[in-house]
């Protein structure tokens, strides 16, 4: 008879053979996704018997986790900022370090009443609706290329109960000239484009290129952002962007090197990074 910890033990066995990089904490959480249980419970029964209903969707579940398919493209969903959200294919799967990001745009906003912000690439609207829900009295608009992640955003507002206005277009272009903010950010892509193939089949195969593909040498996206984000700040306003772990100095470069900003400062992310630079416009 397949009981919890039976199943529990054999979804991890062959999650590590398939080369799944934590392979017991998947199991769990696949076993807990089938049974709509939360984790204690997997540990208070562990006699519990599966359905054959239940047997059935885990096997299904697991032969996809096995083929790399990621564990919330089979959830359905995640967590960030400690806030539920929808996820699927045509989304960034939120990474923790992107909290950073939010953390440092809050930090330079903390003095600043009903402030205005921008989220440029907003993917899920992990970011839009983080900082929406942390400033509900201030204006949240977010763009992004995608009009399938949009959807997905749209449905993470509503589920997180927050007001951001979704504008689909080319990063900050869907805003005249006389728009100006206090807090543009941006998790753009980042990863060099030839660099793509060797990522794990994870990212490599299930999350969209428009989100990875920062072009020839990984920096095309903070580029344009770089060049353009001054036209819609107010002076003293922020650009906060998210780098990939190499590209922090180069960043930081080209912002000190822009007429547009002055004082750039780096934030790390929880495992000690630096993974953010902030700049502040003349
Ligand atoms: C790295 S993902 C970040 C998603 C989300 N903000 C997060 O942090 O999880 C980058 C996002 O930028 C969007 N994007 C790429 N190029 C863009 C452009 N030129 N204008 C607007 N959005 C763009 C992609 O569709 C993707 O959703």
């Amino acid at each position: 008879m397949e009981t919890v910890s039976r199943v529990l033990h054999w979804a991890s066995e062959q999650l590590s053979q398939a080369g799944v990089e934590n392979p017991s904490v998947d199991a769990e959480r696949l076993v807990q996704h089938v049974l709509g249980a939360p984790r204690l419970d997997l540990y208070l029964n562990p006699d519990r018997p599966l359905t054959p209903s239940e047997s059935a969707r885990l096997r299904d579940a697991l032969r996809q986790r096995c083929s790399r398919i990621p564990l919330q493209h089979l959830t359905g969903e995640t967590e960030f900022w400690s806030l539920p959200f929808f996820v699927n294919d045509a989304v960034l799967i939120p990474r923790p370090e992107t909290e950073s990001l939010v953390e440092a745009v809050l930090a330079q906003l903390r003095d600043i009443p009903h402030p205005r912000i921008v989220d440029i690439g907003t993917g899920s609207g992990c970011i839009a609706v983080s900082l929406a829900h942390e400033r509900p009295e201030g204006l949240v608009v977010a763009t992004d290329l995608s009009p399938a992640a949009l959807r997905v955003a749209r449905a993470n507002v509503l589920r997180n109960k927050v007001h951001v206005r979704l504008v689909a277009g080319d990063l900050i272009e869907p805003f005249g000239p006389s728009v100006q903010f206090d807090a543009i950010v941006s998790n753009p892509p980042y990863i060099r484009r030839e660099g793509i193939e060797t990522l794990q089949p994870e990212v490599r195969d299930h999350e969209p290129r428009l989100a990875l593909d920062g072009g020839e040498d990984g920096f095309s996206v903070h580029r344009r952002l770089v060049a353009c984000a001054g036209r819609h700040l107010r002076p003293g306003g922020w650009l906060a962007l998210e780098v990939g772990w190499w590209q922090i100095g180069a960043v930081v470069k080209m912002l000190r090197g822009s007429e547009d900003f002055e004082t750039v400062t780096r934030y790390k992310d929880l495992t000690g990074i630096e993974r953010v630079a902030v700049a502040r416009r003349r």
